[in-house]
């Protein structure tokens, strides 16, 4: 069965390719959802590509997503350092939750350091690049069928 996955993207990722390079690259956000995609299909994921400036925007999709069970792919940018009211809404979620970001932000400036969405996330990846969308894109894939064997344990024990 194709699990959906949502892969969210917050403020000024729609200018990859453009934004600071050095620190980002040269690839674009067409790229970026390109690559998502692509990763998906070779894991049975269907992966719809997001991105919004826009911190009302990105908590409808977080209820959206809570609402239908399916799991994030998140890169909030710069809410991750600051946004209590897109954690709040992530500590709602009904599937798994991976953080991904492109740079290392532990590896920068200092307000950088704080994630405020890290402890309700499943786990982070982050400092690879856009690699670091596939590797979660793995560990949501890993978490999808680890749920569906426990949910199918129950099953099996009682056919037994
Ligand atoms: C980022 C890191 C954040 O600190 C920054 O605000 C971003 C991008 C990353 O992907 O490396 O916008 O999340």
């Amino acid at each position: 069965m194709i699990t959906q996955v949502l892969v969210l993207n917050g403020p000024n990722l729609g200018r990859l390719g453009i934004r600071e390079p050095e620190v980002y690259g040269h690839a674009t956000f067409d790229d970026l959802a390109e690559l998502c995609r692509a990763t998906g299909r070779q894991l049975d994921l269907h992966v719809d590509v997001r991105q919004t400036d826009d911190e009302r925007e990105m908590i409808g999709w977080v209820h959206e997503a809570a609402d239908a069970r399916m799991p994030i792919v998140l890169n909030p940018a710069a809410f991750t350092h600051y946004s209590y009211a897109l954690r709040d809404a992530l500590a709602m979620r009904t599937a798994p939750l991976v953080e991904v970001h492109i740079s290392n932000p532990a590896a920068r400036e200092e307000f950088r350091h704080t994630s405020v969405v890290a402890a309700v996330a499943d786990g982070t990846v982050a400092g690879f690049g856009l690699a670091s969308y596939q590797l979660a894109l793995q560990a949501i894939a890993g978490l999808v069928a680890k749920q569906s064997e426990q949910v199918a344990e129950p099953n099996e024990r009682a056919a037994l």
